[in-house]
This record gives structure tokens, C-alpha cells and sequence, in this order.
């Protein structure tokens, strides 16, 4: 008997170059589920894990973008009616955390393009995200209080990372909603943009990362999250090995000659 399809959930376009799709090198996953505001249940969770790790693992996406389809939401959170009656134990058995944990494994770097609400989980996703590119109308918060919970996947400690532990403890106690503008004076966002550019913008941005030499993004992205897990001490160290392995690299060889020879450098990803 053959298993019955998945219902689709998430729309992946490949690097491919061209004027309205991904530019070369950056991937593009929309989360389609507009009816529901993008919600993210535990099939959509799975689609798009199974998809970063199939980017990642692939030479030729160099950077991935993730949006929301529709005009209301890049994600408003968790499936509440998925999650509703769910008990410790139904849960556990669906793991959704593992989940979360492979996206933080992700090597290659991740843009969020944000319209709209970004709430809860979608809140969460964003700031799992490295660069995060927002609508001057997107709307970022963590209303889980509201529901009779807190955070689940990050945000109590992601968000009072970025914000610090006055404003994170209020937005989390209260469930208030952080308008894109001041979510970006407070460092929650890259970039901060009209509304129909900001597809385009996090594809630019994107670009630029995939345009520089792909093992240095790696240890770059690498390093700097470290930086939110270690000790000074233990990150400086992280820091100085990393610098030291990219001289064994090619295009370590390859840029600095280029600098030197005063032409552009032809990165090979080795
Ligand atoms: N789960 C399931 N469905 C959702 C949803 C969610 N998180 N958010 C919105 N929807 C659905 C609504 O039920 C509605 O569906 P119907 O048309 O079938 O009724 C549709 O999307 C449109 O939403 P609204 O009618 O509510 O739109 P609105 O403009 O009145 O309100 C909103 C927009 C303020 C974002 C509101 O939808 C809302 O509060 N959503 C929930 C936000 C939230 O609490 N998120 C946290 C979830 S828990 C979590 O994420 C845990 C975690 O840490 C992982």
C-alpha cells in the first residue's frame, strides 16, 4: 500500500537565476499556509527541516530565505488548533523540538523576509533565522502568556538576548505585540523596509552572503552564535581556531592574492 501524500505545506525554489525568482546561490522557502496565517503545525515543521537540511547539504545553495506566503503573515505561531488538546506525552512523542534543534544546526546562513505578523513560534522561527529582514508594517511578539503558556521553541531566551531582560520580560509577561520599528531600534532586525520590498531586500542580502567565500560564512556564522552560548573566554578561543583552519582553505589563498593582485577573487568553496 502506498503512504498517502503529504498535504503541501511549504514551497521550496532552488538557486536558479532570474529576475523575479531566487538569485543564484540563495534558496527561497515560502511557508504556505496563508489561511491560517502561516500557522506552523507539526507537518510544516517537518517540510521545512527536511528542507534546510537538503540545502544545506547542497553545494549549490550558498544562502536561504524564508518567508510567509499571502500578505498577512510570515507566521503566527504554533498550530493552535493542532496544539489545543495536546498532552506532556502527545508532545513528546512528536518531538517537535528535535526539530527546532536541526534548525539551529543549520551551517549555511538563514534570512527571514517578514510581512506581517511574526508571533510566537513565528517570532521564534525568525530570530532562529541569522539576518532578519522586516516590513515596515511587520509585527514581531511572543502572546503565548495569553494562551496559558510561554515559549516554547526560544523565545524566552532568544528574545531576552536580543532585547535584554527589561524589555523581554515585559513583552513575555504581557504578550504585547513589538512593532517592526521598534524591534529594529532594538536589534531584533537587519533591515528594516517598505512592505513590497521586502522579498526582494532579504533576497539581496542574501546574495551578498552567497557571493562571499562559502566556508568562511560557515565559521563566521558559526562563531558569532557562539558568542550568544560561551564564556568570553571559550568564544575567543572558538574565534582563533576557526581563523587559523581558513588558512587551510583555497579561498583563504585565493582572496588575499586577489587583494594583493588588485583583481576580484574567484571563490571555490574549498
Ligand atoms: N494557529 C492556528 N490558526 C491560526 C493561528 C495559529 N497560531 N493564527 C491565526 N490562525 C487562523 C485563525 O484561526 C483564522 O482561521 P479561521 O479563518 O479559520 O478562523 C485565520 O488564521 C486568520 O486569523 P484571525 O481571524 O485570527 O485574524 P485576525 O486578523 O483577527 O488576528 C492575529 C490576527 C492577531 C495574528 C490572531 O490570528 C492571533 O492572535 N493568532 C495567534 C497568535 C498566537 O497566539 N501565536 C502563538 C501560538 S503558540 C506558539 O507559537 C508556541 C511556541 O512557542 C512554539
Amino acid at each position: 500500500m502506498t503512504e498517502p501524500e503529504a498535504p503541501h505545506r511549504i514551497c521550496v525554489e532552488l538557486p536558479a537565476p532570474g529576475p523575479d525568482g531566487p538569485v543564484e546561490a540563495v534558496a527561497l522557502i515560502t511557508l504556505d499556509r496563508p489561511e491560517v496565517l502561516n500557522a506552523l503545525d507539526s507537518e510544516t515543521m517537518r517540510q521545512l527541516v527536511e528542507a534546510l537540511e537538503r540545502l544545506d547539504a547542497d553545494d549549490a545553495c550558498r544562502c536561504i530565505v524564508i518567508t510567509g506566503a499571502g500578505e498577512r503573515a510570515f507566521a503566527a505561531g504554533a498550530d493552535i488548533r493542532e496544539m489545543a488538546e495536546a498532552t506532556p506525552v502527545s508532545l513528546t512523542r512528536v518531538n517537535t523540538f528535535a526539530r527546532w534543534e536541526h534548525i539551529r544546526r543549520v551551517r549555511k546562513p538563514i534570512v527571514a523576509a517578514v510581512r506581517g505578523y511574526a508571533l510566537g513560534g513565528g517570532c521564534e522561527l525568525a530570530m532562529a533565522c541569522d539576518l532578519v529582514v522586516a516590513a515596515d508594517d511587520a509585527v514581531f511578539g511572543q502572546p503565548e502568556i495569553k494562551l496559558g503558556v510561554i515559549p516554547g521553541a526560544g523565545g524566552t531566551q532568544r528574545l531576552t538576548r536580543a532585547l535584554g531582560k527589561a524589555k523581554a520580560m515585559e513583552l513575555i509577561l504581557t504578550g504585547r505585540n513589538l512593532p517592526a520599528k521598534e524591534a529594529e531600534a532594538r536589534g531584533l532586525v537587519t533591515k528594516l523596509v517598505a512592505r513590497e520590498a521586502t522579498l526582494p531586500a532579504a533576497l539581496e542580502l542574501a546574495a551578498q552572503v552567497a557571493a562571499m567565500p562559502a566556508l568562511a560564512v560557515m565559521a563566521a556564522k558559526e562563531a558569532v552564535n557562539r558568542a550568544f552560548e560561551l564564556s568570553l573566554e571559550a568564544g575567543l578561543e572558538f574565534e582563533r581556531r576557526n581563523f587559523l583552519l581558513l588558512f587551510g582553505s583555497e579561498d583563504q589563498k585565493e582572496g588575499m592574492r586577489a587583494f594583493v593582485e588588485k583583481r576580484a577573487p574567484g571563490w571555490k568553496g574549498r
